[in-house]
């Protein structure tokens, strides 16, 4: 029987998904949806993970983070400025406080 351990030497940042009353530790080198999905939690819709469909849209309310390029077509430059992402490009550099369920189809 296999059991976790925590290594104290690997960083890990507390993610809150405040809308859905979960939160889940992800490493500074996973995005927020790859260590959601590492942790076996189910808080943010999950699709393409590279940038491409708009699932895994969030809105980020506090914390530090880095973002990869995101498509304007998911994020306008307007909604990132309001705190919205694509959670497969964010890569967390503090703990973070987000809300899920953004993703709205492309009219
Ligand atoms: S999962 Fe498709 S954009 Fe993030």
């Amino acid at each position: 029987m296999a059991t976790e351990v925590s290594d104290p030497d690997v960083t890990t940042y507390r993610i809150s998904v405040v809308n859905r009353n979960q939160q889940y530790s992800c490493r500074p080198d996973d995005t927020l949806l790859a260590g959601m999905e590492l942790k076996g939690a189910r808080c943010i819709h999950v699709g393409c993970r590279s940038g491409g469909c708009g699932m895994c849209k969030i809105r980020i309310l506090a914390g530090e983070f880095e973002s990869k390029r995101m498509s304007r077509l998911h994020v306008t430059e307007a909604e990132a400025q309001q705190g919205f992402a694509l959670s497969c490009r964010v890569l967390p550099r503090g703990d973070m406080v987000i809300e899920s369920d953004h993703f709205k189809p492309i009219q």
